[in-house]
C-alpha cells in the first residue's frame, strides 16, 4: 500500500510550525518554533512582531522538518496550509510559502481550517470513530459539534462572548500573570483553594458557554477589595475561576452526551492541556460509558502535524486549493 505522506504548515498566530504526516495518523516529522518569549515581553501577541517572525523562521523551520524525516521533497505527495481563521499576516506567510512549494514541487496544495486542525489532532497515533462529539476549547473558541463523519458536522453550542482560552488569557492578565495566561493560571491555580464564590453563568441555548461574566466577576473582585485596602489571594482566585471555567464546560457537555446519547467524544483546542479539565472530561466519560479521545499535549496547542492529519481526508476526496487561494482571517468551519 502507498504511503501518502503530506507536508504540512501552521502559521495562523504565533507558532511557526511544520510537520510531515503519513496517511493521516502518523507524524514523521514536527518542528513547531515558538515566538511566545517574545510575545510575552507585551502581555500578548503584536501581529506585525508574530508576521515578520513567520517570515524570517519559515525557511529554516522547512529545512528541520525535512532533515528531522530524511525524506526529499519528490516523496511529498501535497502540501497543506492553514488558511483560516487566523492573525492575516501570520496567515499569509504560511499560504504564501504552501503556493511556492506546490508550484516549485509541482504537488497539490490543500486548504485547511485550523479549527478542523485541532479536532483532527485527535487522528494522530489514534483513530476517531464517527458519529462522535466534539468539545473544541482554544483562544478563539468553545464549541460544540455533532461529527457524522469527516468534514460533516453540525454546531450545537458556542460560546456567546468570550472563548474560554481567552477568558484564562484575560484573567491571567488582571492576576498580573505573564502572557500566555492558561498555563500561568493552572500552574497558580495549583497552589491554591476554591474559596472564592463565582457564579456560572446561565446560557440561551442548552449547550452554549459564556465567559464574559465570570471574567467581569473576577475584575470586581480585585477591584473591590483594592478599594477596602485589602490584598486578594491569587492562587485562591486562580483556582477558584479554574474551576468555575471547567465547570460550565463539564455541565454542558454532560447534558449533551445525555441528550444526544453520545457514545464517542473528542476534545480539542489549546485548553484541552489543562490537567483540571482532562481529569473532569476523563471522570464524566467513564461515569457516562462515552470512548473519549484526546490529543497529547504536544498536538494540543498549536502545531502543523494537527494540519496534516485534517488534510488527509481532502487528499482522499482529491479537494485541492489552486494558486489563487488565500488567507481568511474570520473563516468558520
Ligand atoms: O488552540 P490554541 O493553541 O490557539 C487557538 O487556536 O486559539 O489555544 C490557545 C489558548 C490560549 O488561550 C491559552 O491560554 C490556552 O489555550 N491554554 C490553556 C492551557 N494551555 C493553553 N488554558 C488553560 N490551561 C492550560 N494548560
Ligand atoms: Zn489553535
Amino acid at each position: 500500500m502507498k504511503q501518502h505522506k503530506i507536508l504540512a504548515i501552521e502559521t495562523s498566530c504565533d507558532e511557526t510550525s511544520m510537520a510531515i504526516i503519513e496517511n493521516g495518523h502518523t507524524c514523521l516529522a514536527l518542528t513547531v518554533l515558538t515566538q511566545m518569549a517574545t510575545h510575552a515581553q507585551f502581555g500578548g501577541v503584536v501581529p506585525e512582531i508574530a508576521s515578520r517572525m513567520h517570515t524570517e523562521n519559515i525557511t529554516l523551520v522547512l529545512a528541520d522538518v525535512l532533515a528531522q524525516a530524511k525524506i526529499k521533497p519528490q516523496e511529498i505527495d501535497a502540501i497543506a496550509v492553514t488558511s483560516s481563521p487566523g492573525l492575516l499576516g501570520s496567515l499569509l506567510v504560511g499560504v504564501e510559502t504552501a503556493k511556492t512549494l506546490s508550484y516549485i514541487w509541482q504537488k497539490p496544495l490543500i486548504a485547511v481550517n485550523h479549527l478542523m486542525g485541532h479536532i483532527y489532532a485527535n487522528n494522530l497515533d489514534q483513530q476517531m470513530v464517527f458519529p462522535l462529539l466534539a468539545l473544541i476549547v482554544s483562544g478563539g473558541h468553545t464549541q460544540l459539534m455533532i461529527m457524522q463523519d469527516d468534514y460533516q458536522y453540525e454546531i450545537i453550542g458556542q460560546t456567546q462572548d468570550d472563548a474560554i482560552g481567552e477568558a484564562f488569557d484575560k484573567v491571567a492578565r488582571i492576576l498580573d500573570l505573564p502572557y500566555p495566561g492558561g498555563p500561568n493560571i493552572e500552574q497558580l491555580a495549583s497552589t491554591g483553594q476554591p474559596s472564592y464564590k463565582l457564579a456560572i453563568a446561565n446560557c440561551t441555548g442548552p449547550y452554549d458557554f459564556s465567559y464574559s461574566g465570570l471574567k467581569s466577576q473576577v475584575v470586581n473582585l480585585v477591584h473591590n477589595e483594592k478599594q477596602k485596602s485589602l490584598t486578594i489571594n491569587k492562587a485562591d482566585l486562580a483556582c477558584s475561576f479554574q474551576r468555575a471555567a471547567i465547570e460550565q464546560v463539564i455541565k454542558q457537555v454532560k447534558k449533551a452526551i445525555i441528550d444526544y446519547q453520545i457514545q464517542n467524544m473528542i476534545v480539542a483546542g489549546g485548553v484541552a492541556a489543562n490537567k483540571l479539565l482532562r481529569a473532569e472530561i476523563t471522570a464524566l466519560a467513564t461515569e457516562k460509558q462515552v470512548n473519549l479521545l484526546i490529543p497529547p499535549l504536544k498536538y494540543c496547542t498549536d502545531n502543523a502535524a494537527m494540519i496534516g492529519a485534517a488534510a488527509y481526508p481532502l487528499y482522499l476526496k482529491k479537494d485541492f486549493a489552486d494558486l489563487s487561494l488565500n488567507a481568511d482571517s474570520q473563516g468558520n468551519i
